[in-house]
C-alpha cells in the first residue's frame, strides 16, 4: 500500500531510501562520500538534517534551519547534468512510497529548489 499522507516517519523512509540510491551511484555516490564520509555514523547526522528540510517544506514543522544554496557552493564544482540525475532518482524514490498525488507534490518542490540552486550556482538561467 502507498502512503497518501506525508508523515515524519515515510519522510524519514524516504530520505533513506534516496541517500542509499544516491550513495549507489557512481558521480553522485563520490560527490557525497567525499563530502560526508562512508560510514552509517557519518551519515547519521546528514540523513536528520535532510529529515528536518522536507519535514519544515513538506509539513511547515520549521524545523530546519540552514542554508542549502551556502553548503553547495562549498562543494567541489560538478556538473550540472547530475542534478538531472539526483532529481530522477528522487522522483523514482518518491513514486515507490507515496501515491501519485502526494508523490507529485515532492517531485514539484524538489525541481522548483533545485532550480534555485542551479541559478545560484552555475550563475545562469537552468534550461529546465
Ligand atoms: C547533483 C545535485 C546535488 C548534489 C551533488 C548534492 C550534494 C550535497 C552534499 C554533498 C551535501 C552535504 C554537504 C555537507 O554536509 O558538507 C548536500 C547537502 C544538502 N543538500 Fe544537496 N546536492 C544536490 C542537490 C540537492 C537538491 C536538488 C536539494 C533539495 C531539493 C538538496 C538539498 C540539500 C540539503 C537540504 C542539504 C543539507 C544542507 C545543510 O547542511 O544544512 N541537494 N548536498
Amino acid at each position: 500500500m502507498k502512503e497518501n499522507v506525508i508523515s515524519e516517519e515515510n519522510i524519514r523512509q524516504l530520505v533513506n531510501d534516496f541517500y542509499s540510491k544516491v550513495r549507489d551511484e557512481k558521480e553522485l555516490g563520490s560527490i557525497f562520500i567525499k563530502a560526508i564520509g562512508n560510514d552509517s555514523e557519518e551519515w547519521k547526522p546528514h540523513l536528520q538534517k535532510l529529515c528536518d528540510f522536507w519535514s519544515s517544506i513538506m509539513l511547515g514543522s520549521r524545523r530546519y534551519h540552514g542554508s542549502p544554496f551556502q553548503r553547495h557552493l562549498m562543494l567541489p564544482k560538478f556538473e550540472r547534468v547530475l542534478f538531472d540525475h539526483w532529481l530522477s532518482l528522487f522522483e523514482e524514490t518518491t513514486r515507490e512510497i507515496y501515491t501519485e498525488e502526494i508523490a507529485d507534490r515532492f517531485v514539484e518542490k524538489s525541481k522548483q529548489i533545485s532550480k534555485s540552486l542551479q541559478l545560484g550556482l552555475y550563475q545562469r538561467f537552468p534550461e529546465k
